[in-house]
């Protein structure tokens, strides 16, 4: 299930979001110039998922004064992925964008060379402009 994050559930989201960070550093060779804590407080909305009764999966909502919205930080737990999370959670994010925000467009960078991310999107319909991503509504 993906909903909303919950202020007491903070500190959990962050240190999902702190392995993510880790996990792309290992993989891409790339390092987030902010802190997950940063992040979410700069974010307009969290949204997170649940497995099992546990947070297994993150991502962050902005929009800006633009009226393009950015989701960034999506992240899914090793063993939960392919089942579809990382999906809804980027979709909860797009519909809120464009509903609660009145975002026209959404953006979200992709490191170069996470082919993953890069299928996730293509999937969601957002189209490539070098390395950041968009889909308009
Ligand atoms: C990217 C990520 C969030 C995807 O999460 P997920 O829950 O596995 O994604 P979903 O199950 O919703 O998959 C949605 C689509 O993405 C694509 N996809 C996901 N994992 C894939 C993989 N290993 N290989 C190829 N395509 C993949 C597929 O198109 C998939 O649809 P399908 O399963 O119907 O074929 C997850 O892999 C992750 O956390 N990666 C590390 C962090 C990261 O790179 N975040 C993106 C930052 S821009």
């Amino acid at each position: 299930m993906v909903r909303r994050m919950k202020t007491g559930e903070f500190k959990i989201v962050a240190e999902l979001l702190r392995r993510m960070s880790g996990e792309q550093e290992q993989t891409l060779g790339k390092a987030t110039a902010t802190s997950p804590e940063r992040a979410m407080v700069m974010a307009h909305e969290v949204f997170v998922a649940e497995g099992e009764g546990a947070l297994v999966g993150a991502c962050l909502a902005s929009a800006g004064a633009d009226g393009t919205g950015e989701v960034s930080w999506v992240f899914v737990e090793a063993g939960w992925r392919r089942r579809g999370l990382g999906q809804k959670l980027v979709e909860a994010a797009m519909a809120y964008l464009a509903v609660d925000r009145q975002c026209k467009a959404v953006r979200v960078y992709v490191v170069e060379g996470n082919k993953v991310a890069e299928k996730l999107y293509e999937t969601l319909g957002f189209r490539r402009m070098g390395s950041v991503w968009e889909v308009r509504s």
